[in-house]
């Protein structure tokens, strides 16, 4: 028994001791460990704000992003597109090609990368970014969403949301494309650009002129719901531009006053919103049959040209005639609104506000079916 205790109680304060220790040892690692988890969080925290700046110099460069909902970042979208890689170009314009690139949350944008971009000057970079910004809080359906731009080095481009169909042009070019555009889908598409337009021009704190509505400036979504694109990129490139030269909108689109007067105004987009709604009805650009209207509205006689062009003879052969009551209304209707866009007067075109609201209102149902309605009568409605 005694000697059993000498050595029972001596073992257990060194078993206790050791024990003892090496709690204290995993104590200390753990410790250790958590103040390393603490360092490490402050400095995700201190980088997240860095990467969060809206303008800062980075190694000598101008780098900033300013997006959404910071879910965008210059390396993903380097990695989306394999630094640019030719195969996701989708398109080139003037100012930029355009990529497409599967963000790593999956959503698809479209890049466009400007060719040119001496970004060295701040104060241009300041009227830029603050212009990229009120335009990325432009929220509307039918206009196609900035989400923000990215300048990294000498390279820079902005971030829009991804249409899949494309360019309206390109659909209507495409014989297959363009059946599957049926008339309903034809109105709703010129509804909604009469409203971007009319939002454009009256409800943005400062009224936004696109400047150049054609049909390839407007993209369609997988639903072949359009919205308006490439509002403002003159805007943003050039941001004080009174620059004559900057003037040019497309030819074919062009208010017949603007080569005169220089200025670009409210009524020259809603005359080139005229012209694109009657592209949409008849599938082609309206051309020769526009500058008879035109020289025809100019005339005090209403019966001088004897436009007796029937409506029925202009609509898109490649579908057939809209029979339907309210399809059929509709078409006559954005006929008859189309026509008062092109008027060569400008006081005389509706506004924008004007085409919307009236859009908005039932269609009155046709005092006589749509085959015999022509063009003279369309043009002789007061709008
Ligand atoms: N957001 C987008 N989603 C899908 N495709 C797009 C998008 N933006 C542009 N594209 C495609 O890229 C092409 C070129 O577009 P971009 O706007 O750069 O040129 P543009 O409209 O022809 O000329 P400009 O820029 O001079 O008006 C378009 O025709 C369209 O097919
Ligand atoms: C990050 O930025 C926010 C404000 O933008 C600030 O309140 C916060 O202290 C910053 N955090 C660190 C770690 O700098
Ligand atoms: C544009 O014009 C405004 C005033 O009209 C001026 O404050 C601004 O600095 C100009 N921006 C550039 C880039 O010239
Ligand atoms: C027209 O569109 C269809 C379907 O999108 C496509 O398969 C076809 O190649 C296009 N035709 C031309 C000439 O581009
Ligand atoms: C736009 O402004 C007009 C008045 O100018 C107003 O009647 C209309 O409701 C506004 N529309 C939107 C979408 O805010
Ligand atoms: C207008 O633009 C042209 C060409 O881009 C340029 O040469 C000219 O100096 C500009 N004029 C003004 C007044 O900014
Ligand atoms: C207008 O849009 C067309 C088609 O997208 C483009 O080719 C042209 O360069 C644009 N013009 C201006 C002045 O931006």
């Amino acid at each position: 028994m005694q000697l059993h205790m000498k050595i029972f109680v001596p073992g257990t304060i060194i078993l206790a001791v050791f024990c003892f220790g090496y709690l204290v040892v995993i104590l200390c690692q753990r410790a250790r460990n958590c103040f390393g988890y603490l360092v490490v969080i402050l400095c995700q925290r201190a980088r997240k704000n860095q990467s969060d700046f809206r303008l800062a110099p980075k190694n000598g460069d101008l780098f900033s992003i300013w997006n959404f909902d910071g879910k965008i970042a210059y390396e993903d979208i380097i990695e989306a597109t394999e630094d640019f890689d030719i195969k996701y170009c989708i398109g080139t314009g003037t100012y930029g090609s355009v990529y497409r690139a599967q963000l790593p949350s999956g959503k698809v944008v479209a890049l466009k990368k400007l060719h040119h971009w001496e970004a060295e000057e701040p104060a241009l970079f300041k009227s830029f970014s603050n212009e990229v910004r009120m335009l990325s809080e432009i929220r509307h359906r039918n206009i196609v969403k900035l989400h923000g731009f990215c300048l990294h080095k000498r390279c820079m481009f902005l971030v829009y949301e991804y249409k899949e169909r494309g360019s309206l042009f390109s659909v209507l070019s495409n014989d297959t494309e363009a059946a599957e555009l049926d008339w309903t889908k034809r109105v709703h598409i010129i509804e909604g650009l009469a409203h971007a337009l009319s939002y454009m021009h009256q409800n943005c704190t400062i009224p936004i002129l696109h400047r150049n509505v054609t049909t390839s400036n407007i993209l369609l979504n997988s639903e072949m719901v359009a919205s308006l694109s490439d509002f403002g990129t003159a805007r943003l490139l050039f941001p004080n531009s009174s620059n004559r030269t900057m003037l040019a909108g497309t030819r074919g689109y062009i208010a017949p006053e603007l080569p005169y007067t220089m200025s670009p105004t409210k009524k020259c987009d809603v005359y080139s919103f005229g012209v694109v709604a009657l592209e949409i009805i008849m599938g082609r650009h309206p051309g020769e049959l526009f500058s008879l209207v035109a020289t025809s509205s100019l005339m005090s006689t209403k019966s001088s040209l004897g436009l007796h062009i029937m409506l029925k003879d202009v609509l898109d052969p490649r579908l057939s005639p809209p029979r339907i009551q309210p399809v059929a209304s509709s078409v006559v209707m954005l006929a008859t609104l189309a026509l008062a866009c092109l008027r060569s007067i400008p006081k005389s075109r509706p506004t924008m506000e004007h085409v919307s609201k009236e859009l908005l209102n039932r269609r009155p149902k046709l005092p006589k079916p749509l085959h015999e309605i022509s063009i003279q009568e369309l043009m002789n409605q007061e709008m």
